[in-house]
């Protein structure tokens, strides 16, 4: 009995002792990052971590315990996180977030800009930190001696409080989602779902009332997995409709996919399969287009819904046709020798993937110091059609916002190609002369 008895109390200490070595070492951490980072301490304090004891150095590691050694620490990635959320993060593994960072360095423009806006992860990096990285990945990164910027789920649920309420706020999106090429936010929140959800907000609006946001409609039910059926390029294979199909065909030669010459796939084509950035099957396509009419349907009638995204397609198609029309202009002026095919480019065709120039990059580089080889101003603003007006033009159909409907979108568009077809014409006039 007696034997027992300490043996329990031995059991119980050792538990103690463990328990409490764990406390000591989160604890040190604590009581010196009070004094050297007191925000990250107060964040961390009021989050459910704090709650359930997941301390500092349990993300972090315990190999770092003084200024001298602030190398040592971990500085965790989302496997870290994936110990106890496994289910959030096999769903992100599956969505289109997880090839956030593999998409933007499968362009040949990344390759080119100033390393800051890249692997540093401000600019392009600061909204394609999206993915788990690949250890190549993340030691491109480091090499460039930059060793932060490990984790994604960081992005929506901010450290260290991460909160779920934060992630379930639209304005979780806002910072990524917004500007030139997906101004998502800004059509969102000034369209009706969008005021409705404010004024619910303000109480303006009883609690019940209805009001769809960002992740009521592309990440239902706490699924991380995101997808949509026509994706960013707003490009499906096959296309039935002839005209349709042939200015997709046009635009895909601008992409790089298909070569302007034969019309063939190029290995570009790979690239946009890896990342998943077409639809390749019409299957593929609908099945993302039924889930959302499902989503619509819970407030809307569905024929209701169907009409007002079947407008959404007719759009995409109609931009394409009209941007496809620029192209063939100003492919012509490169087939007539107006314009002549620079170093780095495959053909003599205009190239998307290389945005608004081509072949120079930092100040400092040998590249720079050609800045005269820029792409020309008419290619500029077939990129701007392409780029900013044709993904606002149909983006605000499926997001329900007039203004950037017709005004930021189509009425630029057909700005663009007038201008274009002024800017070919003096070309061509101007290149007789010489
Ligand atoms: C005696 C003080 C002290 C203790 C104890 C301490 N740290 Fe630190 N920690 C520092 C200092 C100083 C820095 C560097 C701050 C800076 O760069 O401004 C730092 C930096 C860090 C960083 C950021 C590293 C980076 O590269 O930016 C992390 C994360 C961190 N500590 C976590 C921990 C964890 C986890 C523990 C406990 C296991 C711990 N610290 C214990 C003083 C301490
Ligand atoms: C749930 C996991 C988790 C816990 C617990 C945690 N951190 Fe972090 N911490 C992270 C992540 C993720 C990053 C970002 C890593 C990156 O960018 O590569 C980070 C980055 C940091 C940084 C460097 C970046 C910056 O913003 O300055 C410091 C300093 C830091 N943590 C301190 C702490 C301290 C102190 C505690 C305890 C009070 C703590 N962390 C607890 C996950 C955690
Ligand atoms: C050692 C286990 C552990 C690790 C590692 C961990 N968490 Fe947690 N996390 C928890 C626990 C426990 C809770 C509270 C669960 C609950 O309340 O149901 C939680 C809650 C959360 C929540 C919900 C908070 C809320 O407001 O309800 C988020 C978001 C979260 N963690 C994100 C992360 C991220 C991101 C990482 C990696 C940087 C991470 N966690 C690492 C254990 C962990
Ligand atoms: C403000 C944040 C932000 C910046 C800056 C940004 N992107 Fe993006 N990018 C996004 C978002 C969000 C999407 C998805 C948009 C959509 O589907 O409407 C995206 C989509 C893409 C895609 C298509 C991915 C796919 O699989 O469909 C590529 C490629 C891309 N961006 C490359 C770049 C490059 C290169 C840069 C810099 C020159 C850049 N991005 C700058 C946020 C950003
Ligand atoms: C694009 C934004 C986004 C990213 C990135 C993200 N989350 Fe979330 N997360 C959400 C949203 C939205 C919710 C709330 C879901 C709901 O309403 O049930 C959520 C909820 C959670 C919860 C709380 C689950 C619950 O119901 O208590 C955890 C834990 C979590 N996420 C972990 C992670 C981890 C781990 C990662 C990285 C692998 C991650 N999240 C990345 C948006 C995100
Ligand atoms: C840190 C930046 C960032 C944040 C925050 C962010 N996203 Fe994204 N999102 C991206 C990038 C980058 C892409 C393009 C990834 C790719 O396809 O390569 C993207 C793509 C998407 C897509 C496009 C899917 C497709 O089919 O092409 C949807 C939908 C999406 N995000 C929804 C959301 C929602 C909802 C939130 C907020 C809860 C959110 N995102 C928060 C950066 C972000
Ligand atoms: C009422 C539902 C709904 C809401 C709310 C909503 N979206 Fe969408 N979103 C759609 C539909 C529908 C599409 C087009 C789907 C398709 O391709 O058929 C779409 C497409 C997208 C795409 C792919 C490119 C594009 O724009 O066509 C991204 C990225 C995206 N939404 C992000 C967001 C973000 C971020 C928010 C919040 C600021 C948001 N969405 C709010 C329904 C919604
Ligand atoms: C959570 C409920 C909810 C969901 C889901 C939802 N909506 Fe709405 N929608 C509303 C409400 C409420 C209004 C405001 C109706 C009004 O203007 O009187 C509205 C307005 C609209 C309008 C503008 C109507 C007008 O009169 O100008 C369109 C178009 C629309 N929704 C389409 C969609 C589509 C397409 C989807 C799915 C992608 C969708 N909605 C999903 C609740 C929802």
């Amino acid at each position: 009995m007696k034997k027992g008895f300490f043996y329990s109390i031995s059991v119980m200490l050792c538990f103690m002792l463990v328990a409490a070595g764990n406390v000591l070492a989160g604890n040190a951490c604590i009581d010196c990052h009070k004094k050297m980072t007191p925000g990250q301490v107060k964040d961390w304090s009021v989050s459910k971590h704090a709650e359930n004891d997941v301390t500092c150095d349990v993300c972090h590691g315990d190999a770092h315990k003084s200024a001298k050694d602030v190398s040592k620490v971990r500085l965790p990635d989302e496997h870290v996180c994936a110990e106890c959320h496994e289910e959030q993060f096999n769903s992100f593994k599956k969505g289109k977030h997880q090839v956030g960072w593999t998409a933007l360095n499968a362009l040949p423009i990344t390759h080119v800009e100033p390393d800051e806006l890249m692997e540093g992860g401000r600019g392009c990096g600061g909204c394609h930190n999206m993915g788990i990285k690949t250890e190549a990945q993340k030691k491109a990164q480091h090499d460039h001696g930059w060793r932060y910027q490990n984790n994604s789920c960081d992005e929506c649920h901010t450290r260290h409080s991460f909160s779920k309420t934060e992630a379930q706020n639209p304005q979780a999106c806002q910072q990524c989602h917004m500007g030139y090429d997906h101004p998502q936010w800004e059509m969102w929140s000034s369209s009706k779902h969008g005021e409705r959800y404010f004024a619910k907000q303000r109480g303006q609006l009883p609690k019940d009332a209805q009001a769809p946001t960002c992740q009521y409609c592309h990440l239902p039910d706490g699924t991380h997995n995101n997808h949509t059926a026509w994706g960013f390029l707003g490009v499906r294979l096959p296309i039935q409709d002839k005209e349709w199909a042939a200015a997709q065909a046009t635009l895909l030669k601008a992409l790089g996919v298909l070569n302007p010459e034969t019309g063939k796939p190029t290995a570009r084509l790979d690239a946009v399969k890896a990342v998943d950035m077409a639809r390749l099957t019409q299957e593929a396509w609908q099945s993302e287009r039924d889930k959302m009419l499902s989503r619509c349907a819970n407030c809307h009638s569905k024929s209701y819904a169907k009409t007002q995204l079947e407008m959404g397609d007719e759009m995409i198609k109609k931009t394409t046709i009209l941007l496809a029309d620029a192209i063939n202009i100003v492919a012509g002026l490169y087939k007539d020798g107006i314009l002549k095919k620079r170093d780095k480019q495959a053909f003599a065709y205009p190239d998307f993937l290389y945005f608004l120039r081509t072949d120079y990059s930092a100040p400092g580089s040998d590249s720079y110091k050609n800045m005269d080889k820029n792409v020309s101003y008419i290619e500029q603003v077939l990129f701007q059609m392409y780029m900013k007006h044709r993904m606002r033009a149909y983006q605000a159909f499926f997001h329900v916002n007039p203004d950037y409907a017709y005004w930021y979108g189509w009425a630029q568009m057909t700005k663009d190609l007038g201008e274009i077809k002024e800017l070919a014409a003096e070309m061509r006039a101007s290149h007789k002369k010489i």
